[in-house]
């Protein structure tokens, strides 16, 4: 063993405090939502699959996490079957037919709010479509049998504090009224245990479970959706509906250190994020120093400074425009990029361009990832975009709308809610699909399944994703330290480098030193993962930014 390496392991003995994952012989649920977890579990313990726990896991939390959960979000399901067969179905939200480039500007030309709150702010939603899909290409159960928990939950369930304490805070919730009388009871707020019911959901929900999606695309939700959305200003038609498709991609593949990585294609910009940076940081060394040191925070957060500027220009919708995946991920692109890091200095972002990848050879969100006794394997993100989406609970219908058209560059240029600056590749047009950052991932060691995970976390999705894996893989970590430990973040722009607290005071000054403009940030995503011990056991690691649970059995 070299002696770097020996030194790095001395480093992470005095470093890690060892708090134990959750752990369980055959399948596992890990998920930001206990009810959900449970459902997840149950689905498995009853012989279901991957996918119908998937599906159970999905619908549940659209009634018990509503900051996130949805039927009128959207998202990605990564899948990979114990036979090896892996596939990604894109239901992410699509921009609808009326949608225009400059909707979101004012006749100065300055951007305005609508891209965020109110009835303009959605794409048309893609959740319940996703679901289906999977469950009818994938599933094994009867549909309606997985969301009889969701059902049943929508008939009421005790609020924790947290989800109490954020209905009450979420001024966006109290600005529309159906959102008001629903998830803030007009003032007389939940208080922790008290039972949350929905019974406009719950019958939308019973619809689903009884008609299948074209309730939600073709039939009565669906034509109660559209008559809300005319009647509000909304864009989304009943056309829109109809036309919604799942897209089945491929999913985009690497390899980290003789680890198998199966990750999100675009319109993802996380898969790349983490293929790429993995590329930078590979045979670089940067674990020296041990994990959380400032040489290594340094060496990283650069990687992902270079990458986030790439993503600015080269990232979108694959079905729009041409995504330089080869370009980005080619090993002389990624050593020239590489090139450019100084280990003692921070670069300046405005120093930093995106490069010039060759062209291609050929052409509050929530996670939670799931093994089953089988072996298949899913990992699944999903979201409104913002906490409690656009804030536009649908009368009659029950469930909240995303503001996922925040996500498409509004104005190239000018940053979005996550302060992510984007280009022109990522303009709005009618049918296209937001450039997302959100990373559900499978790695294989040896061909077998590894790990699965995934995070909630807006921008900082990619980087939080890619640091658990790394205190995995590079650090020997198991899945709870890997979560807990402390992270940071680069994008690029803004040129700063972001901790979350646990980070010592001299590290931080040891990166000062080396030319970083530091601030303290809450979190880096919330990541939910589980890793396939050396002994066959599940270990899941719920994150503790969140109020998560990890169960198996
Ligand atoms: O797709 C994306 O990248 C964003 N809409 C994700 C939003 C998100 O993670 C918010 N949750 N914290």
């Amino acid at each position: 063993m070299s002696r770097s390496r020996l030194l790095s392991l001395a480093l992470l003995a005095c470093t890690l405090h060892a708090a134990h994952p959750v752990r369980a012989r055959k399948a596992m649920v890990v998920a930001q939502e206990p009810h959900a977890t449970d459902a997840g579990v149950a689905v498995l313990q009853s012989g279901g699959n991957a996918i119908d726990a998937a599906v159970a896991v999905g619908f549940a939390l659209a009634v018990t996490h509503p900051t996130a959960g949805n039927l009128g979000g959207g998202g990605f399901l990564l899948l990979r079957k114990s036979t090896g067969e892996t596939t990604f179905l894109d239901f992410r939200e699509r921009a609808p037919a009326k949608a225009t480039r400059n909707m979101y500007l004012d006749d100065k030309g300055n951007l305005t709010r609508d891209s965020l709150e109110g009835w303009r702010a959605a794409g048309v939603p893609g959740t319940v479509h996703g679901l289906a899909l999977a469950h009818q290409k994938y599933g094994s159960k009867p549909w309606a049998e997985l969301l009889a928990p969701a059902i049943k939950l929508a008939k009421g369930f005790p609020v924790t504090y947290s989800v109490s304490k954020s209905l009450q805070n979420s001024e966006l919730l109290a600005k529309f009224p159906e959102s008001r009388r629903i998830f803030q009871r007009n003032g007389r707020f939940y208080e922790p245990d008290e039972l949350l019911i929905q019974p406009e959901l719950g019958r939308t929900l019973e619809r689903i479970a009884k008609h299948g999606p074209r309730d939600f695309y073709e039939g009565e939700t669906a034509k109660k959706f559209a008559a809300e959305m005319a009647a509000n200003g909304g864009l989304i038609t009943l056309e829109d509906l109809k036309n919604y498709r799942t897209a089945e991609r491929k999913p985009l593949t690497g390899a980290y250190r003789g680890y198998d990585i199966i990750t999100a294609p675009p319109p993802s910009s996380g898969g790349l994020g983490i293929l790429h940076i993995m590329g930078i940081l590979e045979s670089s060394g940067y674990t020296a120093h041990g994990a959380g040191s400032a040489a290594a925070i340094h060496y990283v957060a650069e990687a992902m400074r270079r990458y986030y500027a790439d993503r600015a220009e080269y990232l979108a919708d694959p079905d729009f425009v041409k995504v330089p995946v080869s370009g980005l991920l080619n090993k002389q692109y990624i050593a020239a990029r590489k090139a450019t890091i100084d280990p003692a200095r921070a670069s300046s972002s405005d120093s930093i361009r995106q490069g010039k990848p060759p062209a291609n050879e050929s052409t509050e969100t929530t996670h939670f990832s799931i093994i089953d006794a089988q072996g298949n394997s899913v990992a699944l993100t999903y979201t409104l975009n913002g906490s409690y989406g656009n804030g536009v609970t649908v009368p009659g219908l029950g469930f909240l709308l995303n503001n996922e058209m925040d996500d498409f560059s509004a104005k190239p240029g000018e940053p979005n809610m996550f302060g992510l600056v984007q280009g022109e590749a990522n303009a709005i047009q009618p049918g296209k699909r937001p450039l997302s950052s959100m990373t559900p991932t499978i790695i294989l060691k040896d061909g077998k399944l590894f790990m699965v995970v995934g995070a909630p976390g807006g921008s900082r999705i990619i980087t939080g994703v890619l640091q658990v894996i790394l205190n995995v893989i590079d650090f020997g970590m198991n899945a709870q330290d890997a979560v807990d430990a402390p992270r940071f973040h680069h994008q690029w722009q803004p040129d700063k480098l972001s901790l979350e607290r646990g980070f010592s005071p001299d590290t931080i000054e040891l990166l000062k030193s080396r030319g970083h403009t530091v601030d303290s940030i809450s979190s880096v995503a919330n990541v939910e993962a589980i890793v396939v011990q050396k002994d066959g056991w599940l270990s899941g690691g719920t994150d503790p930014r969140s109020h998560g649970k990890a169960a198996g059995y």
